[in-house]
């Protein structure tokens, strides 16, 4: 078999928890229930192949405008997850994170949020990332905010912004831009997550509902992203010799 090229960063949509559940005539909720249940085996399975990032998208935006008793279940539903993973995160060496505007969630689930990113902030393996009240549009406008004001300030001239002035000003800064985008349950759609930074990521997009993404699913994926050849604009490698 050829050898298998392990994506550096690997964002994932975890989409298909309500889906999953209407299929067993369950509560929506329960779907959410199972699906942050496979969270663990997804993140130590890119741990074990050597995957240095992990994105997952847990909360958009826009996930605002759901029924308020679904959104207080998922708040609980990431409080207990945060404080149950804190010993495999240390067992494993994994450095969590979170990307999107965190201030508007719970101050309890905050400060569970600060107190893993906290203590797992020295570890040195994976680096795993959840992207709560994350949208890509606010992030943008918030860099743009941001580097206006360094210039009425004077600190930057207009002429010096690039893209990696720009991309400083991202909640992404120091993170890699993903190789591969999972999407689970088959919507063809990026929903406002990491537009700037899926740029040049190969897609892949699955089916299978996020409840029932095991390791099995993930390994499909890598061998998928494997096949692919990343162009970044240039000739095809085989056409140079044609
Ligand atoms: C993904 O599952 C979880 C979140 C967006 C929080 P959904 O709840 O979107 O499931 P479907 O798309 O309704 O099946
Ligand atoms: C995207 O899923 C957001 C998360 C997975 C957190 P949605 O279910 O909210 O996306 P749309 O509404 O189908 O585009
Ligand atoms: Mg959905």
């Amino acid at each position: 078999m050829d050898k298998i090229t392990i994506p550096e960063h690997i964002a994932i949509i975890m989409d298909g928890n309500g889906r999953w559940a209407k299929k067993r005539g369950l509560p929506r909720v329960k779907g959410h229930y199972e699906g942050a249940k496979g969270v663990r085996g997804i993140v130590e399975s890119c741990s074990d192949i050597g995957v240095k990032y992990l994105t997952l998208y847990a909360f958009s935006t826009e996930n605002w405008k759901r029924p308020k008793a679904e959104i207080w279940a998922l708040m609980a539903l990431l409080k207990r997850f945060l404080k149950a993973e804190l010993k495999t995160m240390m067992k494993n060496d994994i450095r969590f994170k979170t990307i999107g505007d965190i201030k508007k969630l719970p101050s309890d689930v905050r400060a569970e949020i600060k107190s893993v990113t906290k203590k797992t902030a020295l570890n040195r393996g994976l680096t795993f990332i959840l992207a709560l009240n994350y949208g890509s549009r606010p992030e943008i406008v918030k860099a743009a905010r941001a580097i206006a004001k360094e210039c009425v300030e004077g600190k930057i001239n207009p002429s010096s912004i690039d893209e990696s002035v720009f991309e400083k000003h991202l909640d992404t800064c120091d993170i890699p831009d993903p190789d591969l985008l999972i999407r689970t349950s088959g919507e063809m759609r990026i929903s406002n997550f990491l537009l700037w930074q899926l740029s040049y990521s190969e897609f892949y997009i699955t089916d299978v509902l996020w409840p029932d993404f095991d390791k099995k699913e993930l390994k499909k994926a890598v061998r998928e992203y494997s096949k692919r050849e990343r162009r970044f604009g240039e000739t095809r490698k085989k056409a140079v010799k044609e």
